[in-house]
């Protein structure tokens, strides 16, 4: 038998060299726990746990060819110690006033970095209490409309590009949950966006201010919380024409994580659910925002979505047809960023019986949240490189709600999800896509 040739055909992907900044409007939890970590690592004093660009290998080939190089050996990623961080919020404090009231990580980890993170302080954000109501805070810009916002931060980004010697960027949305919006007539192309942050129309948002800036400035944009931000069709057309790689939304931790791990198994098996019921208890200030009922919809809306698609109720609808799924999160300061989820799953069995599962999760937010900010911005920044631009539905594995092509339905299921982003590295390493087809057993021609 004759060898199958190896095709080898990936993209070109733009060096790699010099500072890639990291640009964060929200310095906050989850963003000091990644600016934190980054450095803890780069120092030798922690592991980069639960990062894939750091800790995971690909297979490549057949499973007998013995090819799994750390994804970190296969790919240009950017490495570590090229990156510089610059951040935005209108609270002042630095990184380690931000990170010691965050209260996620100790002292013990801290101390050492202190002159580090002394050193990133926020600049003036775009910030407006109609869209975050809980929160108030000086650090602030002022302007006369929207687009001057908007000039105003491409002139950050080009300025820190400029100090710190970058030779690309990339913006992580870590801001706190605003309220509920819809996308509308304001939203529908860059002509219509323009005129409406001219006019101060409240359709538009601080964070759809941002990711304008971002992409406008050629810079990749990834957007953490669950709000529209770069999720209309406006900024995704300007993303695609501008050849700028965009993703969102909903960083996927703590409890929809655990969702999206159970519901692929348990409808796998065809095994039934009657109901889901999840609760949290957590006191940081994303809790906090979180307690504003706008703010809340936002995210309800956001969590709600997963299990509808994978389920798929109208293919199954014996199964899951009747689903009751209920999602509370309540804001206990005593919990402060060690959140308690609680699920209860009702399942159906065999013959209709009926049975439940309990999960307890005693999860920290931002400890799950910090290494998904970091693998998206050098995720990013490669699929800029490789030229890929518009959506990158290939990053789904780390968001709550998926931005999807116009008219495509989001894909939940995290294996899925893992699938797709290990196939895309692949394709973008020059390697063929593993399909798991074992042809072995075949005895036809
Ligand atoms: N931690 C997680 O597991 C997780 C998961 C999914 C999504 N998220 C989302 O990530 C975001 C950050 O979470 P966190 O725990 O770090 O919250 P946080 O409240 O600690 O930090 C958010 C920061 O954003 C700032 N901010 C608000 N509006 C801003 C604006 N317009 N410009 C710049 N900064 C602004 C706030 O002042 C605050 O410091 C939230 O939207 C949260 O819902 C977090």
């Amino acid at each position: 038998m004759t060898e199958r040739p190896v095709i080898r055909s990936g993209p070109v992907i733009r060096s790699g060299e010099g500072k890639l900044g990291v640009l964060i409007p929200g310095f906050g939890a989850v963003a000091t726990t990644m600016v934190a970590g980054v450095e803890s690592v780069r120092r030798g004093l922690a592991k980069p746990i639960g990062s894939l660009t750091q800790m995971n290998t690909i297979r490549l080939g057949k499973r007998t060819d013995g090819r799994s190089p750390l994804i970190n050996d296969f790919l240009p990623l950017a490495q570590l110690d090229q990156l510089v961080f610059g951040a935005w919020d209108p609270f002042p404090d630095d990184g380690y006033e931000s990170a010691v009231k965050a209260g996620v990580l100790t002292p013990q980890h801290l101390d050492p970095l202190r002159d580090f993170l002394r050193s990133i302080r926020p600049m003036p954000a775009v910030f407006d209490r109609e869209y975050v109501r809980r929160l108030d805070g000086p650090n602030v810009k002022s302007g006369k409309n929207k687009l001057e916002l908007a000039e105003q931060l491409r002139a950050d980004i080009r300025r820190f590009a400029k100090e710190n010697g970058c030779t690309r960027m990339v913006m992580v949305w870590c801001g706190s949950t605003e309220i509920f919006l819809r996308p509308g007539p304001q939203h529908a192309s860059l002509k219509d966006f323009e005129v409406a942050m001219k006019a101060n129309d409240p359709a538009i948002a601080p964070s759809m201010i941002y990711a304008y800036a971002a992409i406008k400035e050629g810079v990749p944009y990834a957007n953490g919380a669950p709000n529209l931000s770069g999720d209309i069709p406006a900024l995704e057309s300007l993303a695609k024409e501008s050849g700028v790689p965009i993703a969102g939304k909903d960083f996927k931790t703590g409890q929809t994580l655990m969702k999206t791990i159970l519901a692929p198994g348990l409808k796998a098996r065809m095994i039934g659910i009657a109901g889901w019921f999840s609760t949290n208890i957590l006191g940081n200030r994303d809790g906090a925002v979180l307690d504003d009922p706008d703010s809340f919809k936002t995210k309800e809306e956001s969590k709600l979505s997963v299990l509808e698609h994978i389920l798929q109720p109208q293919m199954y609808p014996e199964l899951y047809g009747k689903l009751y799924h209920k999602v509370r999160i309540e804001y206990y300061p005593p919990r402060g960023d060690n959140k308690e989820g609680w699920d209860n799953i009702d399942i159906v069995g065999w013959m209709g019986y009926p049975m439940q599962i309990k999960v307890d999760f005693l999860c920290r937010d931002s400890i799950l949240a910090a290494p998904i900010v970091l693998d998206l911005a050098l995720f990013l920044d490669l699929a800029h490189r490789a030229g890929m631009k518009g959506i990158q539905e290939w990053l789904s594995f780390y968001f709550k709600s998926p931005q999807t092509a116009p008219g495509l339905y989001p894909e939940h299921d995290l294996f899925i999800q893992q699938k797709k982003l290990k196939n895309t590295l692949r394709w973008l390493g020059g390697e063929e896509p593993l399909t798991h087809l074992g042809l072995e057993y075949y005895e036809g021609e």
